[in-house]
């Protein structure tokens, strides 16, 4: 059955995958491109409406993108925000007033008319909390058009051509802090685009199993599995598509975290009947870390001795078509703002080289989804809350957390500590608030005191922090019991530890992992 799309033109605001995600949490699939996308590829989508999205740019200054005029040929309902409502305005002959001073935060939207359909189900008796960011004002609203809102500031908040479905507002209804956001953007889809609610996890689990064995056929699929959520509901899915076609291969590099590798593999060969390839490579890992103290080094060797083995493993399988990827949507929008350096620094996460070397077709069915989706598509699936909520773990896993030499014992000492932490984060119900919390162990040793003697002993740093998207992060303000619940137990609890510090730094300047 065909679904519902919506059509988000991106003009490069930093929250149009907002957008996005306001929409599909409403039950409406969405994609985003950006605004210089081919006429012929959009045709192709068949979008049933067309959001556009805000942007830095000012409307009619040189470079500005510009409104396709052939979207408005599509006939289909469409939104504008921010950016989006003054192209809107621009385009179609209203009047703008340019400004090139920015206005940020909140303002009180009034709804100007009774009876809008965007305005539907919201409170009548007082003005409603909207957020704004934009420079340029909307003066007079072009033919077919009449004005929906306005603020204190602004005689023209929002516009609509309800003959045309052609609605537009000068606030960002996608974030948080405009009230009744939700409701707004509902309303849009629901009310003006008559749209039915059919993006939930449970069509896209039943879809995307029948799209896998489509695809696959009588082949052979290859996968690495990490323990993480992406490459576990990569496995599932496809387990459930194509049965003992799938070869699930988990490296254990004697670089993860207490009990983790058991974990995984107990779990999955459990429930799943997958056919999972274990190999124990922990010795090969550690033997070409030792002495490497340099950060990148570690990464590549790690990198590398990854590959060597997935290939040595592949080698030995019946003939393979497709390697599966835990891709994520975020990764392959081509948006307008992750044109931008955020994609560079994300690309050395990832290890390269596997697809070329052993030309395999790629397949990524989560390729469509958000992280939050992914979780929800987990639940779909019966995985526990333990996967489901897993924490991103390095690829390169603790050798990056124990800083300068890898060793089997200061490995084991890290592995302590950060059990510690991950038990009281889980028990103080701290692990679903931030973004992520981890041990690093430090290369130094500090003086303590235990009993009557003196201790020359290891130090571990704390590293917790909030963040959306791991691009920026801020270190979390726990409670300092908590802190001193974690920090009390891996002194007493860890042999070799004498001493536990908080890190309070923020990236940028400074990064989540120490290396
Ligand atoms: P940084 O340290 O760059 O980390 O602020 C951002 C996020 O990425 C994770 N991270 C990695 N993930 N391979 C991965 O798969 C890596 O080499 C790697 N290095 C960092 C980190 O845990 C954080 O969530």
């Amino acid at each position: 059955m065909p679904r519902n799309t919506v059509l988000i033109i991106d003009y490069g605001s930093q929250v149009t995958q907002l957008i996005a995600r306001r929409v599909r949490e409403a039950g409406v699939y969405s994609e985003i491109h950006p605004f210089d996308t081919d006429i012929a590829k959009i045709k192709a989508l068949s979008p049933a409406a067309i959001i556009l999205s805000g942007g830095p740019a000012s409307v009619g200054e040189a470079h500005a993108p510009e409104l396709n005029t052939a979207l408005l040929e599509l006939q289909v309902p469409i939104l504008g925000i921010c950016y989006g409502m003054q192209l809107l305005a621009q385009t179609l002959k209203g009047t703008l007033a340019t400004s090139t001073t920015r206005k940020y935060g909140p303002a009180e939207l009034t709804a100007t008319t009774s009876d809008c359909p965007l305005w539907q189900g919201l409170p009548k008796d007082r003005p409603l909390r909207v957020w704004m960011s934009h420079g340029d004002r909307v003066l007079a609203v072009p033919e077919g058009f009449e004005v929906i809102g306005k603020t204190e500031t602004l005689d023209i908040a929002a516009m609509a051509d309800v003959k045309r479905k052609i609605y537009a507002v000068q606030f960002h209804p996608e974030v948080h802090h405009t009230e009744e956001g939700h409701r707004i953007l509902q309303n849009f889809l629901f009310a003006i685009c008559n749209m039915t609610a059919d993006w939930t996890m449970s069509n896209f689990v039943n879809e995307e199993i029948a799209r896998l064995k489509a695809e696959v056929g009588e082949r052979h699929v290859v996968c690495a599995l990490s323990g993480g959520i992406d490459s576990t509901v990569v496995a599932v899915l496809l387990h459930k598509a194509i049965g003992h076609r799938l070869h699930c291969i988990f490296v254990d590099n004697g670089l993860l975290r207490a009990g983790e590798a058991q974990n995984v593999t107990e779990y999955l060969g459990k429930h799943f009947d997958l056919n999972l390839i274990h190999v124990q490579a922990s010795q090969r890992f550690l033997s070409r870390l030792a002495d490497v103290e340099d950060p990148e080094k570690k990464r590549k060797i790690i990198g590398h001795t990854f590959i060597e083995i997935f290939d040595e493993e592949a080698k030995k399988l019946p003939k393979v078509d497709f390697l599966a990827q835990g891709t994520l949507y975020p990764d392959v929008i081509e948006s307008v703002s992750s044109r931008g350096p955020s994609a560079v620094i994300k690309s050395h996460h990832n290890v390269g080289g596997l697809p070329e070397t052993m030309q395999l077709k790629l397949i990524e069915p989560l390729r469509e989804l958000f992280k939050d989706e992914v979780r929800k598509v987990g639940q779909e699936l019966g995985l526990p809350e333990q996967i489901i909520w897993r924490q991103p773990f390095p690829g390169p896993g603790l050798a990056i957390r124990v800083l300068g030499k890898v060793s089997e014992n200061r490995l084991e000492i890290l592995r302590n500590a950060d059990r510690i932490v991950q038990e009281e984060m889980r028990t103080s119900g701290y692990d679903r608030k931030v973004w992520q919390g981890f041990a690093v162990l430090l290369p130094l040793r500090t003086v303590g005191v235990m009993g009557d003697d003196r201790t020359y002993e290891h130090v571990i740093a704390l590293r917790v922090v909030d963040s959306v998207d791991a691009m920026t992060a801020d270190w979390s303000r726990l409670p300092y019991d908590l802190v001193a619940r974690i920090s009390s137990r891996i002194i007493n609890e860890v042999k070799g530890v004498n001493r536990v510090v908080y890190d309070v730094s923020s990236k940028p300047p400074s990064t989540i992992e120490w290396e």
